[in-house]
């Protein structure tokens, strides 16, 4: 059953595409900036994530494993990673914890890539002896705890959870015994700012948002079962940019924030890094071009992404991705009147680096 549902995924990822809830990102606009005083060489994309130095502030989000068509995936990714020098985290480990005959379709990533940044998956609900065992399988340098409640819920009820009582006492746990950095991650629902605090209090490493308006669990599942299918929560959860901007206010500067759900450009990976985020996480379009044209395609995506947030940065006058943070940020439409009515004061963002001259 698991691994019909993981090759479900990799299909629908392909067919449905994104939404039909949207990200933000068309209310989130950078001022332009008519005197930019750099040059093309000059910019620097470089970042650093759970301690580490990448040479773009991208990564390859979770996907897939536990199936033989996932280990074809997984070494395609593996090797674009390489290649970019980039951080990967391979799909929920859970179906090796229950068969290690299947342990090879995450360790291929290893294989591939002996020096690379790789990322441990696993349900928040997982014990700590289960996370260690995930870390171990892969000699991971971090390990993502995913949060994927709606998902489980759509499922249909002899294959999804339905216990979700003492999440976050047992991620403190793993937090706490872990022999590398604690990722707490979204499916695609994002993160409210109350529970990025209480997640705060736990030790972890980083906050990964991953927010509305990209792939949505919600509708993979309802497209799984068939007919009918039930459309009222396909507007579920947070979109990318709200829950990047509440999960901001109390978590910069704390832990590591990683931004994705329905980022498809070098513009919306300018945006998520000036709203806050560390690094931008990519999932869906990489099944998508995998499919298309396998790992060279994958790795023509992923450059062209770093050629746009490139521009932008060279747009905005901005050297380096920290300082994408310093340029004003105009927030309207839903996002703006979300954020008014949570408190988050809109000025702060629009009058960054303003400074009125004293008259006379
Ligand atoms: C086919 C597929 C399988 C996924 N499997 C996992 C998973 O096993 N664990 C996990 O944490 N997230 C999983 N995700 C979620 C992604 O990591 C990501 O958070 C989400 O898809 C939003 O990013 P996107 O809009 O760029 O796809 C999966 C996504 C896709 C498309």
């Amino acid at each position: 059953m698991r691994g019909q549902r993981k090759l479900d995924h990799l299909r629908l990822a392909q067919s449905l595409g994104d939404g039909p809830a949207k990200t933000g990102f068309d209310d989130i606009h950078f001022v332009h900036n008519c005197l930019p005083e750099i040059n093309s060489a000059e910019i620097r994309t470089e970042t650093v994530f759970c301690g580490k130095k990448f040479p773009l502030p991208l990564l390859i989000n979770a996907i897939t494993g536990g199936i033989e068509e996932g280990k074809r995936v997984n070494r395609a990714l593996a090797r674009a990673a390489r290649q970019m020098g980039i951080p990967m985290a391979v799909g929920s480990q859970a179906a090796a914890l229950e068969s290690s005959n299947v342990c090879s379709t995450y360790q291929v990533v290893r294989e591939e890539n002996p020096g690379g940044f790789f990322m441990a998956n696993l349900s928040a609900g997982a014990s700590p002896e289960e996370a260690l065992q995930a870390v171990e399988m892969i000699r991971a340098d971090a390990i993502q705890l995913h949060l994927n409640i709606p998902q489980e819920v759509t499922m249909p009820a002899e294959e999804g959870d339905s216990f979700f009582r003492g999440y976050l006492e047992n991620i403190r746990c793993i937090a706490e015994t872990a022999p590398v950095p604690v990722i707490v991650k979204e499916t695609g629902f994002g993160i409210a700012r109350e529970e990025a605090l209480r997640l705060l209090d736990t030790g972890i490493a980083a906050l990964d948002i991953e927010g509305k308006g990209g792939t949505n669990f919600i509708r993979v599942e309802e497209e799984r079962k068939g007919s009918p299918r039930e459309e009222v929560f396909f507007q579920w959860g947070l979109p990318t940019a709200v829950s990047l901007v509440e999960v901001a206010e109390v978590a910069a500067g704390r832990v590591d924030i990683v931004a994705g759900g329905g980022l498809r450009s070098g513009l919306d990976i300018a945006r998520v890094l000036s709203l806050g985020a560390d690094m931008a996480g990519i999932a869906a379009p990489l099944v998508r071009c995998f499919y298309q044209g396998g790992e060279e395609a994958v790795i023509k995506y992923l450059q062209a992404l770093e050629k746009q947030l490139r521009k932008v940065m060279l747009m905005l006058g901005a050297g380096d991705v920290y300082q994408l943070r310093e340029k004003p940020l105009v927030i309207l439409g839903e996002t703006g009147r979300w954020m008014e009515q949570r408190g988050i004061r809109l000025q702060t963002f629009a009058m960054r680096g303003f400074e009125k001259r004293p008259e006379g």
